[in-house]
This record gives structure tokens, sequence and C-alpha cells, in this order.
């Protein structure tokens, strides 16, 4: 019996049931998974978290409601979570063993699979923007290290020194990780990501994270990688992963989950929880937000909660426990 958790909506499509009502847009987002545990966090934090979940939906749905890109709304979805702090994003990204911060992004559209990525970046304000930059401006889908940071700058986005994404909460995990030699789950987890399907039936999937703390300088998680963290073909699904990067990396999980659906005729959740098994039995944990080509869509997850939602135009939901 698998041990992941499962949250899916808009019903998945069932033989002679009769059709739920497709969703002309929908956004889904994640803002990472770990221990999160319902009684161990305060209303004030909760309501935080709930707070800047609905304002990554509110950005990305304002631009699907008006007709806008499945691209634009997960990129603009993602900004919102790289400049709050509460997240392992950009302001707020955990910090390498070295003491500084390098930061991993990929974006995907699932019309003609183009795809960017970015790994290892340090002064580009929002990577996921670098990661677009690759993916429309340069005839490669990869960057990485200071390249990367060179490239974004010959582009024109905002730069800034390493130390604007600083903070206090985030050194304290630091000087905890390297004084105890080990780290928690939450040192592990952090990554944000959204996947959107917009009016014109296009898919797109957007992931970034600062890694796991005390992370050897130079190491890459699975975020910058098309297929492991973020994965969007149209007609089939768009998926966003979240957790221990090594092991969504050796499963290669975004992918999976799309192949599944695609090749196998799994439901979402079906493939997710499948992929997520596998990620499981290797040792690793976390969870993601899988779009499907209809609009249904699926949150799922083998730690101990996720921050997640999802807008559609019947409405936006946050939520965060396992139990919700
Ligand atoms: N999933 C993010 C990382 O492992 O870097």
């Amino acid at each position: 019996m698998s041990a992941c958790a499962s949250v899916s909506g808009a019903a998945e499509p069932a033989p002679a049931a009769a059709p739920a009502q497709t969703p002309e847009w929908r956004l889904v987002i994640h803002g990472g998974a770990g221990v999160i545990v319902r009684g161990q966090m305060t209303e004030e934090a909760e309501a935080a978290y709930r707070a800047a979940l609905l304002a990554s939906l509110e950005a990305g749905a304002e631009i699907l409601r008006a007709g806008g890109s499945a691209l634009d709304a997960v990129e603009a979805a993602v900004i919102v979570m790289e400049d709050d702090p509460l997240f392992n994003a950009g302001h707020g990204a955990v910090f390498t063993a070295a003491g500084t911060h390098e930061l991993d992004a990929s974006i995907m559209e699932g019309s003609q699979r183009d795809a960017g990525s970015v790994a290892g970046v340090m002064r580009v304000k929002n990577p996921i923007r670098a990661a677009r930059a690759v993916m429309e401006q340069s005839e490669h889908v990869m960057f990485a290290g200071p390249g990367a940071d060179a490239f974004a700058e010959a582009q024109g986005l905002d730069m800034v020194d390493n130390t604007y994404f600083n903070t206090d909460r985030r050194r304290q995990a630091l000087e905890r990780v390297l004084e105890e030699r080990a780290r928690t789950a939450a040192d592990r987890h952090g990554t944000v990501g959204a996947v959107a399907l917009d009016v014109n039936g296009n898919l797109a999937a957007a992931t970034t994270t600062g890694g796991m703390t005390a992370k050897a300088a130079g190491r890459v998680g699975d975020a910058p990688l098309i297929g492991a963290a973020t994965y969007a073909e149209n007609g089939v699904c768009a998926v966003s992963a979240t957790g221990h990067g090594e092991y969504f990396i050796r499963v290669g999980v975004a992918k999976t989950i799309c192949d599944r659906v695609k090749l196998a005729g799994e439901s979402l959740e079906q493939a997710a929880t499948t992929a997520l098994d596998e990620v499981a039995a290797l040792g690793g944990d976390g969870g993601v937000i899988v779009l499907g080509a209809g609009g249904a869509y699926s949150f799922v997850f083998n730690s101990e909660g996720m921050y997640r939602g999802e807008i559609s135009q019947s409405g936006a939901s946050t939520a965060i426990y396992r139990d919700e």
C-alpha cells in the first residue's frame, strides 16, 4: 500500500460517468513539501503561508482569466513565491555549506515542449525569469553557474548581490546543520512550483529552489532538470515536484508521471503515486502537483505536508497539512 497522501480535483475522467465541468483554465501551485504538522505551526505562521499561497495563485489567475498563457501564469505565480522569504526560492533561499546561495529553476511549455533552465545561479533576482530567457532567447535548454548569471544579466534581468537572498531564519538553519552535521527533513525541502492550463488548452510547468540547507557548493538538485522536477506536454499533463532532489533525479519523476498518463492511460493520481512510491522505495520523500489536459489536478506527496493551492474560475483553495 502506498504511503502517499493525495488530493484530486475536478474529477478524473471516469468511463460512463457524467463528465465533470471542464475548467476554462486552472493554476495549481506548491510551496514545498516537508514535515508540516498541524499543531506545530502557529496560527500566525499558518495565516502567512495561506496568504502567500493565495497571492501566488492570484498573480497567475489574473493572467489566465484574461486569456493569457499558461506559461506567463506559471512564471508569475513562481515569481511571487521567489520574492517571499517564507519560501526556499529567491529571497529566503537556503544557504550552501559555504554560506552562499545557489538557485536552480526550470520552465516548460507543453505545445512544442520548449524548455529552459538555470542551475547554480547566484545573482539573478528571479531565477524563473532566467529559465524562461534561456528557453526563449537562446538556442539551448540549460545554463549553469556564472555563465547562467552572465546570460541573465545580458538579457536585462534584475541582478542582485548574493546577500539579497539572506534571511536570519535560513542562516540559523545553516548554523544548526553545520553544528549537528545532520539535516532535518525541513532542511531538504522548500522548492516552489506551478502548473497551469490556459483557455487555449496549453499546459506549462515551472519550478524554483534554493536546494537543500548546507548543500555542497556546486550541488545541483532536480529543480532545473526537465523530466525530474518539471515537465509539460499538451494533451497529457504538467508536473512540478518538490522534495529530496537526488531521488527525484534518479526516478525522473515528472517525465515518469506524464509517460504513465500518456502511455499507460493511468490517472494523474495513479501515475504520481507510482512515481512517488519509487522515490520512497529508494529512500526519498516529497510531493508533486499534476494538472491534466482537461483541467483535472492532483496533489500527491509522501511527506507530512505540502504547501499547496489551486485556482480556477470556480474559486481558489489552499492547503498545508496532510489531512486537508
Ligand atoms: N527539490 C529541490 C532540491 O533537492 O534541490
